[in-house]
């Protein structure tokens, strides 16, 4: 027998009681006749104590323990004099009877503890032993627990489990396919799915009318902190349902999951705001909700100055920042060159201080002064309701673009502010996106969430109009689950009439020839009686550290891969030999 007990359950009620741990040594001190040692298993740690009258075992072979040692003790437990209520263990230690390495350790790389000194390259290689920190192994329980919680959940909602295969044909879904090469069908490759979406559409067809999945996804994209190449979704598909059944549906999962992985109840039912109003108040598809702090258009107000940058842009719009009118003119230039990087795009920055005057009216500083009076400017402060102490920070230029710029202005001010608290959640659905993006590069469509997606059902004859400037026009009966400024789902009602589906593709500029190579399967299959039915899939990973309080969803994945997508530990990927290339046919 290795162990009675674990390193995270041993408190005052066991004292005198005679046990067994094994686990790793995280550190031993040393004080005048006495030793002790911090043993760590994923339950927690327990101090162990070597005294002057220990047995002569014990303490000689204390004597040649090093750090992650891996070892097996037995004795009594002891109520601590110095007591650490910090951790459940800490008003007990464990007086050694007895001690058996089970394994030495080579001295790690890196400090094995809640902070650790390693730098993030050296802790990806050596993975396993970073997963035996603290911080990591929580982050691995609150994983768990949130797929056991969305298992439990869906099961009793009637939701089947179904597994779909792995190496299947290129989808659709916007990014660059992982291939596997066929040894026994050389010169063909499989792709790796970059989600089930049209395997989980044929389970509806073949009548399993609620599907979910716990399920890896591939997609070759360019990694953020954010992104894998392989990821893990939520999938889920249901038939005979409208978007609010959608909705509500998942609103159950969602509130389910914070009840039951944060003991935090959330509005029902949760926000629900358009696409374009997320664009035009927040800047972004995916609104940060946990402060205000919204956009105001200031272009009906700036189109006849002398002002050239505002009187020829596109659109002029603004933010207003509580209480940031001491912004000192050092931090507002250093604030234009950050709007000005690249990755904002913005031309420059245009600020108002807004202060109360003596006799209480309120007062205008601005980077604009020679152009616009006071009276101007009270226009904007009206507007934006900016009122003593505020700082009004303006952009301008083409509508999209500014408006993006202002959304990322808002979060970094947000981010100054202190008013983007991890703890903090503020759900939402954003819905009714275009169905199509045009791309001036290729000069043709792009469906914005994905092929499969249906039109909404009052905007079909703007769908099959030929015009380009009624498609743009075309919203998608889709929607995103967002939560604190991160996309977490993201679903749609879908077609499920196969001329419909011939008519997307065409839309997509694909020929005839090549959705029939590509796709006839599925709109064959739309020919045998498809139900109307729409689904949603939550990013696992993203899900997972939202609820711990991570940026970084590598924290959340096991073996997660480093931002040019490889896997240091292994170091994948690699050359594979010339005798394994021949067979494949490369
Ligand atoms: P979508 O492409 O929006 O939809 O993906 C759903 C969710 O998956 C997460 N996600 C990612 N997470 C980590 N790394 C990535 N590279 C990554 N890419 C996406 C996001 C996203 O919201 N088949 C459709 C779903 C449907 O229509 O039902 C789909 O995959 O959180």
């Amino acid at each position: 027998m290795y162990r009675t007990h674990t390193c995270g359950e041993l408190d005052l009620s066991y004292a005198g009681r005679q046990v067994q741990l094994a686990g790793w040594i995280q550190r031993i001190r040393k004080l005048g006749g006495m030793t002790f040692i911090d043993l760590r298993d994923r339950y927690g740690i327990t101090q162990l104590v070597v005294k002057e009258d220990s047995p002569a075992l014990v303490k000689e072979t204390t004597e040649s323990l090093g750090r992650e040692y891996v070892v097996t003790v037995c004795g009594t437990v002891l109520e601590r004099s110095n007591k650490n209520m910090n951790i459940p263990t800490g008003e007990i230690e464990i007086a050694l009877t007895g001690i058996d390495v089970l394994n030495p350790s080579q001295v790690p790389p890196f400090t094995i503890e809640e902070e650790s000194d390693g730098g993030e390259e050296l802790r990806a290689r050596y993975r396993y032993l970073d997963l035996r920190r603290t911080p990591l192994q929580k982050a691995m329980m609150l994983r768990h627990l949130m797929a056991q919680e969305t298992r439990s959940y869906l099961s009793r909602c009637g939701f089947l489990e179904i597994e779909t295969p792995f190496l299947i044909k290129s989808t659709p879904e916007g990014a660059r396919d992982f291939v596997v090469p066929s040894r026994m069908n050389q010169g063909q490759f499989y792709a790796l799915p970059q989600s089930p979406q049209q395997f989980k559409q044929l389970l509806m067809i073949a009548g399993y009318d609620k599907y979910f999945q716990i399920v890896r996804c591939f997609r070759d994209e360019d990694l953020r902190a954010d992104r894998q190449p392989e990821f893990t979704q939520i999938d889920c598909e249901m038939s005979f349902v409208e978007r609010d059944d959608v909705l509500a549906q998942f609103e159950g999962l969602i509130r389910h999951l914070f009840k039951t992985v944060l003991d935090i109840e959330i509005p029902s039912p949760l926000p629900r705001i358009t696409y374009s109003m997320a664009m035009e108040k927040y800047g972004s598809d995916k609104p940060d909700m946990r402060f205000e702090m919204l956009i105001h258009d200031l272009t009906p107000l700036t189109r006849d100055t002398e002002f050239s940058v505002f009187r020829n842009a596109d659109y002029v719009g603004a933010i207003c920042v509580k209480g940031a009118a001491g912004y000192t003119r050092k931090q507002l230039d250093e604030l234009t060159e950050w709007v000005k990087r690249p990755q904002i795009g913005a031309s420059g920055l245009v600020y108002v201080r807004c202060t109360a005057e003596d006799d209480g009216n309120l007062s205008y500083k601005s980077s604009v002064d020679k152009f616009f009076d006071r009276q101007a400017l009270e226009g904007w402060a009206q507007i934006t309701g900016a009122a003593d102490g505020d700082l009004l920070l303006v952009l301008s230029g083409p509508r999209k673009k500014t408006l993006e710029a202002l959304g990322s202005l808002r979060l970094e001010m947000g981010n100054r502010l202190g008013l983007r608290a991890k703890d903090v959640y503020a759900p939402l659905w954003v819905y009714d996106f275009p169905l199509l993006e045009w791309d001036d590069e290729t000069q043709r469509f792009y469906a914005k969430h994905h092929p499969f997606t249906a039109p909404k059902p009052e905007d079909l004859d703007k769908f099959y109009s030929d015009d380009p400037r009624d498609l743009e026009q075309v919203n998608a009966n889709a929607y995103d689950f967002v939560l604190n400024g991160t996309e977490v789902g993201g679903g749609s009602i879908r077609i499920h009439d196969s001329l419909m589906q011939e008519r997307m593709f065409r839309v997509l500029g694909m020929s005839e020839e090549e959705v029939n190579a590509k796709f006839s399967f599925i709109i064959n299959a739309f020919r045998y009686g498809a139900p109307p039915h729409g689904g949603i899939a939550f990013g696992f990973d993203r899900w997972c550290s939202l609820f711990g309080g991570s940026e970084s969803i590598r924290d959340f994945i096991a073996f997660p891969k480093n931002n040019s997508g490889r896997d240091v530990m292994l170091d994948a990927p690699a050359e594979i030999d010339a005798g394994q290339k021949k067979e494949l046919g490369l």
